[in-house]
């Protein structure tokens, strides 16, 4: 029997090409560029199947625009905002994603931009690296203190579980909302609140772990903003589209926020220019699953979705 063709539109770990090759009829995107429409449609002719990342946009009309021969869209993401899923669903195009694989990398990340923004670590960097560290001193570089503070989780999924307990690492209190109350053993004591705006007040530190849907889309707004404790920390490792920037920016240069660290954002790469200017932001560039093992696990658990597809198996990660 012949094997399923697959297009791969992003360069993957070598051991996930080389399992793809095996089981598989793959074309590859070894020079790693960013398809664009075009180039995608005519890449996917004669494709049974594709595996994007998050940086090929499938929308309805490029769906509507995909060849016959392409079943599934078996995504190297958690994220699948990238795919009009009713759209899919509609032409019959199976979608799945790589869920619990990235939550332990993703939420170091979270992990990293709470420390790296509370204590300030990249402005400090930048001055060791200039040479502009002349002096030491009580008030230098004083930052906000993250142990035993409260913490607010905006979704308590997979990432948000996993960054729950690693805040609790740091005897932080954990405070969630959710669409809906998570079990006893996911929430480990963490305190739920049916009502985001009620949690905010608590929140110290907020760290974004929602998916980017219609509902969670500008969530975090100038109202909610100002409902944080004066001199919060916000953290984004979710997506940028849950971030109102323009809210965010004013907040972080009026002092109602210390800080931000963010990973994610509108309009990548590159993210609203402004942020760049604020010594105030933490920032990294969409990193959150980057780490050897998690790229792998991704890579694997994509194929195992479409082995299960191809096997006659509903794939254990669909999503459409
Ligand atoms: C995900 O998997 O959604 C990450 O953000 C990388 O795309």
């Amino acid at each position: 029997m012949s094997k399923p063709k697959v297009l791969v539109t992003r360069r993957l770990p070598d051991a996930v090409h080389e399992r793809l090759s095996r089981d598989y009829e793959p074309v590859f995107n070894m020079d790693d560029h960013v398809f664009d429409r075009d180039e995608l449609l005519r890449k996917a002719e004669g494709m049974a199947a594709i595996v994007p990342c998050h940086t090929e946009k499938f929308t309805a009309d490029v769906i509507a625009e995909l060849p016959e021969s392409v079943r599934i869209i078996a995504n190297f993401s958690v994220g699948v905002d990238h795919v009009d899923l009713e759209a899919a669903a509609k032409r019959g195009i199976v979608v799945t994603n790589t869920p619990d694989v990235l939550s332990d990398a993703t939420a170091e990340i979270a992990l990293l931009l709470t420390l790296g923004a509370a204590r300030r670590a990249s402005e400090g960097e930048r001055l060791v690296r200039s040479g502009g560290w002349k002096d030491w001193s009580p008030a230098f570089m004083v930052g906000t203190q993250v142990t035993g503070k409260t913490v607010g989780i905006v979704g308590m999924g997979r990432v948000g579980q996993v960054a729950a307990r690693r805040f609790r690492g740091f005897d932080m209190t954990v405070r969630y909302h959710n669409r809906s109350r998570v079990s006893a053993e996911a929430e480990q004591g963490a305190i739920y609140h049916a009502d985001l705006d009620e949690m905010l007040g608590y929140s110290e530190f907020l760290s974004l772990h929602a998916p980017a849907t219609p509902e969670t889309t500008g969530l975090l707004n100038a109202e909610r903003l100002a409902r944080l404790p004066d001199g919060a920390i916000v953290v984004n490792t979710a997506r940028g589209a849950l971030v109102d920037d323009d809210a965010l920016i004013a907040a972080l240069k009026s002092g109602k926020l210390a800080a931000a660290g963010l990973d994610v954002f509108n309009g990548e790469p590159g993210g609203d220019p402004r942020y760049r200017e604020l010594e105030n932001v933490f920032l990294l560039p969409h990193i959150g699953s980057a780490t050897k093992e998690t790229r792998i696990a991704m890579g694997n658990r994509a194929i195992d979705n479409m082995d299960a597809f191809f096997a006659g198996r509903g794939p254990g990660d669909r999503v459409a």
